[in-house]
């Protein structure tokens, strides 16, 4: 039970519908074409640039965007760093309520970022936060994090319902009216959250999840909703021992070091916005030691694996009845396109049977219940990216291979399959 108390309205004074003239107004509208919009004035390219494609090309002046994800997922530490490279040509307040300013400063030293232009308050006064902002007019205003920040005039503890939805309202206004760009902290609490940053989502302009696990040094950043860009983008950083870096070359890393002449083992190709990204799908069928078998995923929808399992007994005969069955992604990324579904029977099969699938292969395409092999989209980027990466056979959806041309990748065999069975056929033959 969270205590929320409602604060009587003032009365509107005079300006009431009775009173209202029939045409009369102050107001006038401006004609669209005439309100200026030069793209290079109203963004700051921020330098990270896996932040500034999720952001659709750098941050929009006046712009509120929230960054929420789990805490400890590295908030602070992402926007301690933007702090470092937008400090170069602009002068940054970074406002914490969570820690203290030494705190900060000890965190921003080892991350070694640039401090002569970035200005820190430990404060959870909005109003007065408002003032600061308006007094200094900063170029960019963090806030981290909107859960510790409190209105005086409204009465509940800071981090409910209302005080976050209040102090967001105040944030913005000052923003709008200023121009200045705003990063508000979300926290997302372990149960989805009373509090969390969902209240504020239809107020802020956009919306960032920083998602990862921690154990993991992957870390994800993707936009929910974005009112200045598309939302498909996703851009991926490493968190090291000196902060997070950017992975520019996400294909490359996730392969690395993976095992060669392996059974069970495919490689797929996912698009992450507009981004081909190639990753390993690990299969383990085993005999059972229990009553039922066991099915288990990792990175993966558990029925989307039941409904393969169940085509490949039903349309190639191979039988998984009584065998344990184990799907995993490496890296710690969770696949949830069609485009998987070939690479994931394949890996299946080829750990039931305990057969390799070449080192160079990659499969792309949907498998339907009838065992056919269909049509994904974007066939020609994943294809550009496995050549790229060094991929030698493709083994591709029959239907989009007739689209392509086939002479842009030459250092790529093309294999068009319809069906399961072709394409089982096309890695053992
Ligand atoms: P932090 O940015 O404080 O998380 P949030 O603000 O989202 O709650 O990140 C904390 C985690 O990041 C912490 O568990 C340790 C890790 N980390 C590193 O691995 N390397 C670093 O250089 C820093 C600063 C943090
Ligand atoms: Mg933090």
């Amino acid at each position: 039970m969270i205590e929320d108390v409602i604060a009587s309205e003032p009365k509107p004074s005079g300006k009431n519908a009775s009173t209202r003239q029939e045409g009369i107004t102050n107001l006038t509208a401006q004609r669209l074409s005439d309100i200026s919009s030069t793209e290079e004035k109203s963004r700051i390219l921020t330098g990270i640039s896996e932040l500034d494609r999720v952001l659709g090309g750098g941050i929009v002046l006046g712009g509120v965007i929230l960054l929420s994800g789990e805490p400890g997922v590295g908030k602070s530490t992402m926007l301690l760093q933007l702090c470092g490279a937008v400090s170069r040509n602009y002068s940054v307040l970074y406002v914490t309520g969570e820690e203290s300013i030494r705190q900060v400063k000890l965190r921003a030293a080892r991350l070694n970022v640039p401090q002569e232009n970035v200005y820190l308050i430990a404060e959870n006064d909005v109003d007065e936060i408002c003032g600061l902002i308006e007094k200094t007019k900063p170029g960019l205003v963090i806030i981290d994090s909107i859960q510790t920040m409190r209105c005086a005039d409204v009465s509940s503890s800071s981090g409910t319902v209302s005080q976050v939805k209040e102090s967001t309202a105040r944030f913005l206004e000052v923003a709008k009216k200023q121009e200045i760009p705003t990063f508000i902290v979300g926290h997302v609490n372990k149960d989805g959250g009373i509090a969390g940053p969902k209240v504020m989502e239809h107020i802020v302009d956009t919306v960032l999840y920083f998602e990862g696990d921690k154990m993991l040094p992957y870390r994800i950043l993707r936009a929910a909703k974005n009112r200045y860009g598309s939302t498909n983008e996703i851009g991926m950083f490493d968190m090291t021992g000196r902060g997070l870096t950017e992975i520019e070359n996400p294909s490359m890393q996730l392969l690395e070091g993976r095992p060669l002449g392996v059974s069970g083992n495919c490689v797929a190709c996912t698009m992450e916005g507009t981004r081909p990204i190639l990753s390993e799908i690990q299969a383990l069928v085993t005999k059972t030691s229990f009553p039922t078998p066991r099915r288990a995923c990792s990175g993966y929808d558990y029925n989307r694996m039941n409904l393969l399992l169940a085509v490949l007994e039903k349309r190639a005969g191979y039988f998984f009845g009584n065998l344990d069955v184990y799907i995993n992604i490496v890296g710690g990324l969770s696949l949830h396109e069609t485009s998987c579904d070939l690479p994931v029977c394949l890996s299946l099969v080829s750990s039931l049977t305990d057969q390799p699938i070449g080192d160079k292969v990659i499969a792309i395409g949907e498998v339907g219940l009838g065992g056919e092999i269909r049509s994904v989209p974007n066939l020609e980027y994943r294809l550009k990216e496995a050549e790229r990466i060094g991929f030698e056979k493709a083994i591709v959806p029959r239907y989009g291979m007739q689209q392509l041309d086939t002479s842009v990748y030459p250092k790529l065999k093309l294999i068009g399959v319809s069906s399961i069975q072709d394409a089982l056929h096309a890695i053992q033959g």
